[in-house]
Order: C-alpha cells, then structure tokens, then sequence
C-alpha cells in the first residue's frame, strides 16, 4: 500500500519520500519525509470534493491573508491541481491531497502550559478567525454534529449518560445553552476554524525560547457559525488538565481579545458555549461506547472534560467578570456609569465616620513599610494598635500588600509559599471603638453578618445602594461591634447620614485599633455573602475590577488613598543607573524582596517564596533573637577589639569550643574575603613562605589577594590571570574529574597531585606557604571530595613546611548535619579555619581560627586591627547565631531535613534523565544536570531552565559549577518537612517540563509529529 502511494505522490507531485502512516479517525494519512517533510491526504472513498476544496481554499486564503498565522501550505500537483482523485490500489477513487509539515509539539503532548502559551493559543486562533471572517465557500454551510449551534441534538442523547448526577448536569448546562441560544443567532456568521483542540494546536519552546504556537492544522471541521464559537471550543479544550483552569481560560481569552478585539456580550457567551462544546463532547463517548462496547479508549479519553465539568472549585459565578477584566472590559455594564457618578458626587457624600477625612495621617501596614506581623504565618496577627493616640482617625491604604493576613483562609495554593491574598481591598477608617458608622448614601441592607469567628472581623455590614439612573452598588463595612447583627436586618432602609453602626473595640477587632474596613463592591453576582477584603496580588485584575478604589465615597481624592508599591521596573532601571554592569541579579525575572521569615521570603506583592538557597539566614531570616540582641547592643553602645567587653571572649569560646582543641585563637574580621586574606597572611607568617596551593574552581572571596586565590574568577572571562604564586590542583570531583568513584584509590590519586604542585614551587625558587581549599568546594558544584582526601593533601603540605586553611564559609556551623565543619568528614585537622557568611545570619562578619603557634607568628608582625571586626555589635550576633543554632537543634534538623530531600532527589534521579548525580551532606546538596549520563555532558541550559522555573513557583534556588549545570540546594537550617516536599514536587515537574523541550534522550529537541 505505501509503495503505492509513493508512487502517487511522485508521479502526481514530483515528490520522491518515505512514508509512515499516521493515525486518523476516517481517512489514510502518511507523513511523507524526503528534502523536505509533508503530509499526504488520502481521503476516505466517500469524501465529497468540496469538502476538501474548502479545506484547501481555506488554507490558501490564510497564507495570504495573514501570512503571521501558522498554517500548512497546500503543495500543489504538478499540474497545478490543490487535490486529485486517484484510484487505490483496490480501485477505488480516492481524493488525495498534500501539505506542508509543520514543526512542533500538539498542544498535547507539549509541556509547560504557561500562562505566555495560552495566550498565544488565543492570539493564534485570533488571527486565524480574523483571516478566516473574509473567506466564503458553499461548503460552510452544513449540518454536523460538532456544529455548535446545532448542538442541542444531545438532549435526544442524554439517557445514554451513565449516573443521576451527571445527566443533570447536563441537563442544566444544555438550559444554560439554550438560553443564550437567541443571541448567538443574532450574531454575524463566518467562517470558522471549529475544532482548535490540543491535538490541532502545534507548540515550539526550548529551554531558553518561551513556548509559542507553531501552527493550527486540521481544517476538518470547518463550517458557518459565530466567531464565538471557534473561540469557546478553543477555550473548551484549553481548560482541561490545567491545574488552574480558570487562569488558562483568561490567558487565552485575553490573548484572542488582544487582536480580534470581544465585546462584553461575546465574553458573557463563552462560559455556556465551553461548557456546552464539552457536554456534547461527553454525550458523544457515550454514544459511542455503546456502539464500540470493547473500546476502552472511548471512556478514557473524555476523563478530563468530566473532571472539568464536575470540579467543584471550577465555579462558573465569577466567570464573566473575570474574562471582561482579563480583557479589560468592565466587568458590569453599570460599572463605568456607577464610577463616573461617585467620581462626579465625590465631596458630597455623607462623612462615614462623622467627620471629613482629608488631610488625616496615613497608616501602612505594606510588606514594605510596616514590620507588622512579625510572623507572617502566625494563625493570630499580633496587636497593631500600638504608638498612635486613639483620640485621631487615621487611615490605612487601598492597594496595599500586606502580611497580616495569615490564616489559612488567606492561602490561595497547598504550600506556605504559595499566593496568599495580600492586597487590601478597602480603605480603613482607624478611630475610637464605638465611633459611629454613617450610611455615604441612601442605603438598603444588604446582609449582616457577625464574623468575630474570624480572626479580626467583627460584625460585617454590606449595604445596597443605587445610582439616580437605577445601577445597584454596594458598601462594606468590616470590624464593627457586633451589636449590629441583632439590630440591623436585610431588607432595612437607612438615610444618607444615618448612624447604623458602631466600630468594635481591639477585642471584637482580634486585638486591631478599631477600625472600620470600608470596601465599595460594584457587583455581587457570583459571590456568596464572604466578600474577600484582600485579593491575591495575581487576581487584582479581577477584584480590583470588582471593588474599586472607594476614595470617592469617603470624599477623598483616588490619587492620596492607593498605595503605590515599589516599583520594580523603575528600581532596576534606578540600579542600572547607580551601580556597574557586573553587579548581577539573579533570576531572568528578578525578585525584589522585602521581608522574611524562617526560610521563607516576600515580595514587594507579599507573595511568598521558599528559600532554598540562601545560607546567610543560617537560623532563618528575621530571627528574634538576632534582632534583639543587636536592638539591645544597638542600645547601649557599640565599638572595638581596642577596648575590653566580655562579648569577644564570650563569643570566641564558643567558636572555639565546636573546634578541635589545637584551634584556639581568633581573629575577628568583617567578611569571608576578609578573612581569607588574613589567613593567607597568617600562613605566610607562620611559613615564611609565599606560595599557595589551591584546587581549581575554588572562590574564596572578592579581595585582591582572595581573588588570586580563586581560580572560579581569576580564570573567568575577563579575569585577571592566574598569579605565579598560586598553583592549582585538579578539583577532587569524582563524579565529572579524572578519577571517578569507582576507583577505590581517588583520593590517594587526586591528593598525589599536590606532588606535582610542591615540585612546580621548588622549581620555580619559590617557598611554599600552604594549602587552600573550600572544605567541600561550592562554586565548584557543590563537590563532596572523597573521604579522606583532605587529610592526604595536608599531610604533604605540611611535611613540605606549609600551613593548611580550610575555607568553611560555605559549610562550616551544622549544615551538613552530620558534622559541625565540613573537615570532621574528611578526617582532617586544619591550621587555620575561616568562617563567613552565616556566622553573622545576615549581619557582616568573618572568622579566622588558628593555633597559638601560628597567632604568635602572626603576632611578630605589626597590630592586627579590623574597625568593625569584633566589634561589640558583631561579637553578640555571633555568638547568638551559635547559641541558636545549639538551642533550636538546627544541626539536627539539617541531618534529619537533608536526609529526606537527598533521599527524595535520589528517587527522583530514578525516573529523569537529565539527573546525573545527586550529592550532599545535610543541606549542602548539588544536582548535577546532565544531557546525557554516560558523557555527563552538562545540561547547562536545562539547569538555567529549572532554576528560573522553580522560581515562578516560588522555589528559590541557584545554579553552580563551572557549567553553571548543578543545582545549589543549600537553605536556611530551619527547613521543615513542608519545605522539603515543595522543593521535591515542584522540581520534579519542572524536571519533567525541561526533558519535554529538550527531548530526554539530548539536544536538540526532537519534533513529534502531529496526529
Ligand atoms: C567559600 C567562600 N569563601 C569566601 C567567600 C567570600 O565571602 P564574602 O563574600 O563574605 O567576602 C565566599 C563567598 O561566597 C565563599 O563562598
């Protein structure tokens, strides 16, 4: 059979190509590969030839209409024929046509599904259905079954659905249908694409490309019905799987709005129209299950419609407003009236609190300018009725983030750091408890509701207003004594100016100033009686649509009453200003952080992020205890190691007592360069010699000398150089260097280079003053060396005279859970041991730890002072940091957190590819990323992938390595089992995302052809 079709298809076209059968529901089609790749089109005996001239037309008029759409090119015979009829080898005649392959993925088959994808998804159809609105065929007009319009033949059908529930569903979405049914036949009629489902729609990204629609194909289904059709089926397909399907369907829908511009009333249309395109989806199987009984398939595949239909957080109230406000419409049609009448009357409305507002103090309780609370995920917000005089009204802001809502009502995902609702959708009045509450407008009672259950509320008033033209708007009055709720009934009329509540005091108000949260609302449709009084910073679009600034109620200008975050694009034009190029932010999308909290950080929004990367925070950021101790020592005075204080002693016992007894002598100074540099000078005194030995890779610090210590800068792109003091041994990698862990001897083998290195020295006249290394080296790619090899190493340098430093900044103080500092593995005792980074949680301070022996070397020289190391300040927060780390058992919990995330990332490594190897101690952890695990190819640009990824899901971590291909998994020692699971889940799925694009097996990504 295929040697027949080759035979057409050259004879016909000219084109010589293998072909392989692809599948298709009633016609024969091969993908026909040669120069250049096509698909030829066998159609099924029956097919009616102009079916297959409306196809062919439809794609030609596309082409050239829109050349911007992505549509496959009809190859015409060599006589110039778009199809040809040509017997099978059966006789038969059979139409037969051919087209263009296009690259990419089917929508279903590709991952990730972004937010970016979708709305290209509804750009494309977009332009594809602005295209198609000027074709014309006689073929558009037909009856079918997928013909929308013509859709309630399911209603003969519904019996064929199995279960009471199910079939009244559909009842109720065919009388959903059936309502709206007038309407679209009001609406123009055009050509339309009619089945842009995830198998139509082809997909291309790459790790470092955005996905974007490479093509729309399978004009199959083609006919005559409203544009808004096209669109609800695209939307009916685009919903399924999504983890949130709302936002997919307002991506898509904002997409198709950004080029053929909808109407309030197209948008109120689409929800019956998806619903009701699904509904005959699932009638459909039904159908044919009966007729196909053996058929699995039939069942299986319309899952994902039933479990869209049946998802009970998938409400359908909200949906109109929500698609007018992704496409910036007024989310009601009284909305702009309603605005322009309050913006119009504003000054005249009755004083809600008795008295005018202007020119009162503003309050923030933002993310940015407020500390308050402390614990942003504490179940009770702590008291914020603190420093202001009951006696004044002030005024906290409309807009603005914060962090006070922390109950679990406030979460908008499963983990802490997923969304939380933080911005304000109110404006609050502070005054005395029982100041009383006036109604702005003539009012009618909405609801009343008495909330002192929920944390802060009080007693809850939503009165209904109405314009002079008859549009209804409402007001919210939060925090209210709860008196109101046996006083006030639903139903009731109040007078512009009529008292009709009283603010609660702290008590009813969860220990707030009492306050009267003031909120407009322009709808309630959709809503049940709980209207949210803070929205998540990404769903602004459709609840600041919905309760807009009420300023004008309140007599106040819109302008002074919304808060302004910081704004982020404006910093970074701001920093790229001030600071030079190589100063480098993280991220592609970078993150402005302005709160923390354990090992969680905030943004400028109060969305929050799981820190998985950064160690400063050993003990968690904004810890008490540091905060305290520097706001005591702050307190009283602050100075240097030139005068006696019982914290530099206190502080270096306990430094001193987590080390092996012959490293008794500290050396206070400001930063781990710092203290790298010292110790190179305490090597070279207790030496006299110059010369060091280092591995390559390493980083200790950004200092003159600490720089010609690192090979990780010195060798980079436009480094200085490698200084001839400094010679580099092979990084002791076992995994990706010369001797792997299979060999029983690396260690041995990779310590023997330092021979090579001594004997370089002798050569040269030089003397050697010792050996540097990062106990595990970090930069490097989190390498752990193989046990034993640090002890082999020192001992030949120090029989060649030299003085060992291990370079602990990254992993001294618990972190690796089993041992307190990194040497304890490697069985090794250094000379001089520096400390950094997280000695101070945060606040700058380094550590050098030496032997008497060698501080008396260093003491020949001239005085050893650092300004600000030791100071008094520093000296308390150090030791503060040990202590904690001590009293919260962080060493422990870095042993037992590591343990569970090692144990996770080794199960992971099972089923993905791309992880090569997996290694770590506690929570020091390196995931190296690979293209291939038998070249250990770095995956560089898969790693970048992951981590910009993990960090749109509020995951952050860092790459390293001199390939930039190992993941840095290295948080805050306070970690807990939430954490571990967030970083396990999330990683696991962008893994599965980054060996979609990339094809698991390498680069470049294969293309899949399309069914
Ligand atoms: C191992 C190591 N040593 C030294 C330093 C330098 O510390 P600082 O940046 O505090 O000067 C760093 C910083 O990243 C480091 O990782």
């Amino acid at each position: 059979m295929v040697h027949h079709w080759q035979q057409v298809l050259s004879d016909h076209w000219g084109i010589t190509a293998a072909l392989t059968p692809l599948n298709g529901e009633y016609d024969q089609n091969f993908l026909a590969q040669g120069e250049h790749d096509y698909v030829m089109k066998i159609m099924r005996p029956d097919c009616q030839a102009s079916f297959i001239d409306l196809q062919c037309r439809a794609l030609e008029h596309i082409r050239t209409q829109a050349p911007d759409v992505h549509v496959p090119a009809v190859c015409r015979s060599i006589r110039g024929d778009m199809f040809l009829a040509v017997a099978d080898e059966g006789g038969a005649e059979r139409l037969v046509w051919v087209i263009e392959r296009l690259p990419g993925k089917t929508f279903a088959e590709f991952k990730p599904r972004t937010d970016g994808l979708m709305f290209d998804v509804g750009r494309a159809v977009g332009q594809m259905g602005l295209a198609l609105s000027g074709f014309a065929h006689p073929a558009l007009e037909r009856d079918f079954k997928w013909n929308l319009m013509q859709s309630d033949w399911i209603l003969d059908c519904l019996d064929m659905v199995e279960g009471h529930d199910r079939r009244a569903l559909l009842d109720c979405i065919v009388a959903e249908f059936s309502a709206v049914l007038p309407l679209l036949r009001d609406l123009p009629n055009v050509a339309i694409h009619n089945d842009v489902n995830d198998y139509n729609i082809l997909v291309r990204g790459s790790l470092s490309e955005p996905p974007r629609v490479s093509g729309l194909i399978d004009l199959g289904d083609m006919c005559a019905g409203p544009r808004i059709c096209d669109l609800a089926i695209t939307c009916a397909y685009m919903v399924l799987g999504q983890e949130n399907p709302e936002k997919a369907l307002q991506s898509v829908v904002a997409g198709y709005h950004s080029i053929w511009p909808l109407t309030e009333a197209d948008v109120d249309l689409l929800w019956p129209l998806l619903r009701m395109r699904l509904a005959v989806s699932v009638v459909n199987s039904a159908l044919m299950a009966s007729e196909y009984p053996d058929d699995p398939y039939v069942v299986i595949s319309q899952k994902p419609a039933w479990q869209f239909l049946e998802n009970p957080s998938v409400s359908g109230d909200l949906i109109k407003a929500r698609l007018r406000a992704a496409c910036g419409l007024p989310v009601t049609g009284a909305a702009p009236r309603i605005l322009s009448w309050l913006d119009h009357q504003r000054g005249q409305f009755a004083p809600v609190v008795g008295k005018p507002l202007d020119g009162m103090a503003m309050r923030s309780l933002s993310v940015e300018r407020s500390v308050i609370p402390r614990d942003p995920f504490a179940a009770e917000t702590e008291a914020m009725a603190d420093g202001q005089s009951s006696e004044n009204i002030w005024l906290g802001y409309y807009g603005e983030p914060r962090l006070i809502y922390t109950g679990p009502a406030f979460q908008t995902g499963p983990w802490k750091a997923s969304n939380r609702r933080t911005v304000h959708l109110g404006i609050d009045v502070f005054c005395v408890s029982g100041t009383q509450v006036f109604a702005p407008v003539p009012a009618t009672v909405h609801s009343v509701e008495n909330c002192c259950g929920r944390p802060g509320q009080g007693g809850v008033v939503v009165l209904r207003h109405e314009t002079p033209d008859g549009d209804p708007f409402f007001t919210l009055y939060g925090h209210l004594d709860p008196e109101v709720c046996g006083r006030l009934k639903a139903g009731q009329q109040i007078k512009e100016g009529e008292a009709f509540a009283r603010l609660g005091d702290a008590a009813q108000c969860g220990g707030w100033h009492p306050h009267v949260h003031f909120q407009l609302i322009l709808s309630t449709e959709g809503i049940a009686e709980h209207w949210p009084g803070a929205a998540d910073p990404d769903e602004l679009g459709l609840w600041g649509a919905l309760s807009p600034n009420p300023a004008a109620l309140l007599n106040l200008p819109d302008a002074d009453m919304v808060y302004q975050p910081a704004d982020k694009t404006k910093l970074l034009a701001e920093r790229a200003r001030c600071f030079g190029e190589n100063l480098r932010l993280s991220y592609a999308d970078p993150v402005m952080l302005l709160r923390g909290w354990r090992h969680h950080l905030f943004d400028e929004w109060g969305r929050p992020y799981l820190d998985a990367y950064n160690n400063v925070p050993h003990v968690g950021h904004a810890h008490p205890r540091i905060q305290a101790v520097a706001a005591d020592q702050l307190l009283r005075m602050n100075s240097n190691t030139r005068y006696l204080h019982p914290a530099q002693v206190a502080f270096a016992e306990k430094i001193t007592s987590k080390l092996p007894e012959s490293l008794s002598v500290c050396f206070f100074v400001n930063s781990g360069s710092e203290a790298n540099e010292l110790a190179l000078r305490l090597a070279r005194a207790a030496s006299g010699g110059r010369d060091m030995v280092t591995p390559d890779h390493g980083y200790h610090g950004n200092t003159t000398g600490a720089i010609d210590l690192s090979a990780y800068k010195f060798n980079a792109k436009g480094g200085i150089g490698q200084s001839d003091w400094v010679h580099l041994v092979e990084v002791a990698d076992d995994y990706r260097g010369r001797h792997r862990r299979e060999d029983p001897d690396r260690a041995e083998k990779y310590a023997a280079q330092v021979d090579k290195a001594l004997a370089a020295i002798a050569d040269r006249g030089g003397k050697l003053a010792g050996f540097i290394a990062e106990t595990f080296p970090s930069v490097g790619g989190q390498i752990i060396p193989p046990k034993g090899y640090l002890a082999k190493v020192y001992a030949r340098i120090r029989s060649a005279g030299g003085i060992c430093i291990a370079d602990e900044v990254q992993t001294g103080l618990g972190r690796l859970g089993d041992y307190y500092f990194g040497f304890e593995q490697q069985g090794a005792v250094p000379d001089i041991v520096v400390l950094g980074k997280p000695i101070g949680n945060g606040h700058p301070l380094g550590v050098v730890v030496t032997t008497r022996e060698i501080a008396d070397a260093f003491a020949r020289g001239p005085e050893f002072f650092s300004t600000f190391g030791g100071s008094t300040l520093s000296c308390r927060i150090g030791k503060e940091v040990l202590d904690i780390v001590d009293d919260e058992g962080l060493m422990k919990n870095a042993q037992h957190m590591g343990t569970q995330l090692l144990a996770g990332l080794r199960t992971m490594a099972e089923r993905h590819p791309l992880i090569g190897d997996v290694r770590g101690f506690g929570l020091f952890i390196g995931v190296d990323l690979v293209t291939d695990r038998n070249s250990r190819t770095p995956a560089t640009q898969a790693a970048n992938y992951v981590k910009n990824r993990l960090r749109e899901h509020r995951v952050l971590i860092g790459c390293e390595g001199p390939a930039d291909n190992i993941l840095k998994i290295r948080p805050p020692l306070t970690v807990d089992d939430q954490a571990v699971d967030m970083i396990l889940i999330l990683l696991d799925q962008v893994l599965d995302e980054a060996e979609n694009l990339c094809g698991k097996t390498g680069y470049p990504p294969t293309p899949v052809f399309n069914r």
